[in-house]
């Protein structure tokens, strides 16, 4: 378990605040009619001219700039030439390195006018997202936060609760000790410490838990053809309250501006 210092944890924030400025870019070209093929471009274009790298592409063979996954695909979805259509929800997961320290952050977001379940599935994995953070501080352990959004999403909305992929510690590497898992027990896993830097990423489905992994090695999908929506932040666990690295209201303010995105999930107040 690495911990960063507090300069460290500027460098992050801006690493972090890299890939939010980027999912607000996007937020502001999303439309019906566009490919996720287009999205994909964009984004590099995007991370590129702020003299950052692309921390997805090339990590384990992974061949695109960001993961792009609609509707029944859970995460990892490869950028193809699928348009996207009214009523759809798209996953925007992006991995940045600026300055030698990874930013890697995702969010929801939903075309048109989806079904009103499905929109309910976007608000309440991003409210469990909130969930966890409110666990980030130090002194609990990873079981808490991860209890937080099983016992929001499973058990108090009925939502699967993907369990073959799990959140995880950020740094100079995408993934560092410890996992994140989006199920688990209070008091249970490693204790949190101050300049612990997560990323936390519920990936809830509207029906069943179980997932398949497509023949690509990548695509993850629902076994039931159901929706599943996936939100991620990157979060410094503090003493009494968590500090969010990663932004959410540039992308809101820009989902909000756009006539084709539904806000589907609230803006929650006491992290914003
Ligand atoms: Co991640």
């Amino acid at each position: 378990m690495i911990l960063k210092t507090n300069e460290q944890v500027e460098l992050m924030r801006q690493s972090a605040l890299l890939v939010s400025k980027t999912l607000a870019e996007i937020a502001t070209i999303l439309k019906p009619g566009m490919t996720t093929l287009e999205i994909d471009n964009r984004i590099g274009q995007f991370v590129r001219d702020h003299h950052a790298d692309l921390s997805f592409l090339g990590y384990r063979g992974y061949p695109f700039n960001s993961c792009i996954s609609v509707n029944d695909v859970v995460v990892h979805g490869f950028p193809n030439k699928y348009e996207l259509k009214d009523g759809d929800i798209v996953s925007i997961d992006i991995g940045v390195i600026l300055n030698g320290w990874h930013g890697d952050h995702a969010y929801t977001f939903a075309i048109g006018e989806p079904e009103d379940d499905v929109k309910q599935l976007v608000r309440v994995t991003k409210a469990s997202l909130y969930k966890g953070i409110e666990k980030a501080v130090a002194g609990n352990r990873v079981g808490d936060i991860s209890f937080a959004i099983q016992d929001y999403t499973e058990k108090k909305h009925g939502y699967g609760v993907v369990r073959e992929l799990v959140g995880h510690g950020l740094g100079q590497n995408l993934h560092e000790d410890p996992q994140v898992p989006n199920y688990g027990r209070r008091n249970d896993g490693k204790k949190l410490k101050e300049g612990l830097v997560l990323a936390i990423e519920p990936m809830i489905n509207l029906g069943r838990k179980e997932v398949l992994t497509e023949e690509d090695g990548w695509t993850v999908r629902t076994k039931d053809g159901k929706p599943s929506a996936h939100f991620e932040h990157d979060v410094c666990v503090r003493k009494d309250k968590a500090d969010i690295l990663s932004d959410y209201s540039i992308i809101e303010k820009e989902e909000e501006r756009n006539p084709d995105l539904f806000v589907a999930s609230a803006a929650i107040e006491s992290y914003s």
